[in-house]
This record gives C-alpha cells, sequence and structure tokens, in this order.
C-alpha cells in the first residue's frame, strides 16, 4: 500500500470499523468513513475525528456512496446492521441496509476505480453442519435473513471480481468482541453484555441452555486480516474464514469472565433465539495460507482487555 493512498471505512464509526479506522490512522493513511449513525456512534471515532474524514450517510443511495468513494484506493466495507435477532424482527430493514447497501457500494467501487474492496462477511452463512471447525468450501445453509443477506454479499463479491476486474476478499468473521462493542441494545453481541451486566452486579442472561459454542475473536486479530486482505495477491475473490479455532460455550465464557472481574452471579436462562446457531467453530488454514494469518490475542488476553475497557469506559 502506498504511503498515502485513501481508504473508505464503510460503517467506520461501528464496533469494527472503527478499529480498522484506528489501524489506518496509526499507519499515517488517509481514512474517510461513510456511516449513518443506526448503530455506530460519533464517540467511537471521537478521538480520532481531526485525523479522518467523516461523512453521515446510507450506503444505499448511490450518490452519497459514489460520491463517498471518489478517489479510494481501498474500500473496507463494514456497514451492515448486524444482528441476526433484529433480521428476524426486521427482514426488510436488514435486506435494504446488508443486501441493497452491500450492492450498492460495489457498484459504487466498480463505477470509481477502486483497486480492492474487503468485505466484512459472516459465520452465520454456514447455519446448522455439525459441531466440527466450518471449511469455506462447505455448502452454506443460512438460517435468518441476517444470515442469507451476508451470503448474497459474498456471492456479490465474487461476481463483482469475475464479471467487473474489482478485486475482493470476503471475511467471514465469526463472533467479534473487544472494547467499543455496544451492549445497549437488545441484539448486541453477548460478551459486550456479559460484562456489562457483571460490571453493574445483575444476572446476565442466557439465551438456551448456555452449552452452545461459539469462536470468539478479539478485534485486533480481525483488524490485522483485513489490513492483509487488502494487500495479499492469492486472497483476491476468495471468501476467508476469520476465527482463533477455539470452542468455548456461553457458560464457559461467562465463568471466565466473573473469574476476570471477580463476581460470582447466577445466570438467567431465557428461551434459545430463533435464528441461533448451536456450535460455531472456523477452520482457519486458508486464513493462515492465503493472508499469513496468526491470531496474536488470545481469548482470555482479549477478555481481559475488553474488561478493563468496559471498566473506564461504562456510562
Ligand atoms: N461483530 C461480530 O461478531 C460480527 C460477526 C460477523 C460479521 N460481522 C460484520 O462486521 C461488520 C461490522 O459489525 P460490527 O459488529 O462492528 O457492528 P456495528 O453495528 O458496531 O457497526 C456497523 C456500522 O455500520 C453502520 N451502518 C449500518 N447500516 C448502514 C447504512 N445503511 N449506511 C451506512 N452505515 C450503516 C452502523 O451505523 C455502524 O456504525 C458488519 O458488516 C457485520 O455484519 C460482525
Amino acid at each position: 500500500m502506498g504511503a498515502r493512498d485513501l481508504y473508505l471505512v464503510t460503517g467506520g464509526a461501528g464496533f469494527i470499523g472503527s478499529h480498522i479506522v484506528e489501524a489506518l490512522v496509526r499507519r499515517g493513511e488517509r481514512v474517510r468513513v461513510l456511516d449513518n449513525l443506526i448503530t455506530g456512534r460519533h464517540e467511537n471515532l471521537a478521538h480520532l475525528i481531526h485525523e479522518i474524514e467523516f461523512i453521515e450517510g446510507d450506503i444505499s443511495d448511490y450518490e452519497t456512496t459514489r460520491k463517498a468513494i471518489d478517489g479510494v484506493k481501498i474500500v473496507f466495507h463494514e456497514a451492515a446492521i448486524p444482528s441476526v435477532p433484529r433480521s428476524v424482527d426486521e427482514p426488510k430493514l436488514n435486506h435494504e441496509a446488508n443486501i441493497n447497501g452491500t450492492f450498492t457500494v460495489l457498484l459504487a467501487a466498480r463505477d470509481a476505480a477502486v483497486r480492492r474492496l474487503v468485505y466484512a462477511a459472516s459465520s452465520s452463512a454456514y447455519g446448522e453442519r455439525g459441531t466440527g471447525a466450518k471449511l469455506e468450501d462447505q455448502l452454506p445453509s443460512p438460517l435468518s435473513p441476517y444470515a442469507v443477506a451476508k451470503l448474497v454479499g459474498e456471492y456479490y463479491c465474487q461476481v463483482f471480481t469475475r464479471v467487473y476486474g474489482l478485486e475482493t476478499v470476503a471475511l467471514r468473521y465469526f463472533n467479534v468482541f473487544g472494547p467499543r462493542q455496544d451492549p445497549s441494545s437488545p441484539y448486541s453481541g453477548v460478551i459486550s453484555k456479559f460484562i456489562t451486566a457483571l460490571l453493574s452486579g445483575q444476572s446476565p442472561v442466557i439465551f438456551g441452555d448456555g452449552e452452545q459454542s461459539r469462536d470468539f475473536t478479539y478485534v485486533a486479530n480481525v483488524v490485522d486480516a483485513n489490513l492483509r486482505a487488502a494487500v495479499e495477491p492469492g486472497a483476491i475473490g476468495q471468501v476467508i474464514n476469520l476465527g482463533l479455532n477455539q470452542r468455548i460455550t456461553l457458560n464457559q465464557v461467562l465463568a471466565e469472565l466473573q473469574k476476570i472481574i471477580g463476581t460470582d452471579l447466577t445466570p438467567r436462562y431465557e428461551s434459545p433465539r430463533v435464528g441461533d446457531i448451536r456450535h460455531s467453530l472456523a477452520d482457519i488454514t486458508r486464513a493462515e495460507r492465503l493472508l499469513g494469518y496468526r491470531p496474536s490475542v488470545g481469548l482470555t488476553e482479549g477478555l481481559r482487555y475488553t474488561v478493563e475497557w468496559y471498566r473506564e469506559n461504562r456510562g
């Protein structure tokens, strides 16, 4: 990457997007953000706001996106409404942001002769495929409107590479966690909800029996993989899993957090949520091979950093 190339991060005011923005700024790159703040927050970029260009707007609007993408060499496309249960409650909103939005970003990227677009895909595309590690070549089996939308985005990425020569890479994130993940909505990621409940002395809620398992990945690993995906030639047109390759149940992750925080609260178990997957584990061989990806932050270390952040930034 050239020293002063221009980067666009869609969804840059969100959790993962703001970490990508931060990493780019730290490297001295020029960064533009396009975000409509539907789930993102100004506060996520407050410490960087004088070093970036921020455009408030919707990715589904072609004119807005075309303007935001002008002169950009690389796009990190993070904007989406990132929730399985919200997509079940609001399928139209999910379709508009996650399918029409991604299509519009791809179209604008093609028209603006962007070099490469790295897309935030999702492990939800796999659906229920046994308890083993998920491999990219397995047939997808989406179980929610959200999973369908993220999968359609992947297909569009691949087609834009084949048909229009736009370099794309789809990174299938497994469950990502870390500082700045918003715990405040019923649709928020489970680790952010567990931590904020424990820190305020409340019983955390578990949907189902807590024996469902996830491959939780600290956000710094995801940022690192994105930066690699922006340049690695072997990644073009590929779908690549991004996780830690470590299985942990929700009961276990809660126990780990209670140890770190020093609490012993009994969780409240509620009915399982429609659209949720039982087990999710990433095979990361392809990411290792094509991106040189090695997760540098382990689960416990990541949980500690995250707890520390919520302690300092609560409220
Ligand atoms: N967090 C995870 O565990 C996870 C897992 C798999 C995939 N992903 C994907 O990673 C990306 C980032 O997720 P996140 O966890 O940081 O979520 P987030 O909600 O914090 O960030 C998403 C950002 O996109 C913005 N946005 C949404 N719709 C928009 C629109 N129409 N126009 C402009 N901006 C819009 C939001 O305001 C927000 O700032 C998403 O594409 C999500 O689907 C996340």
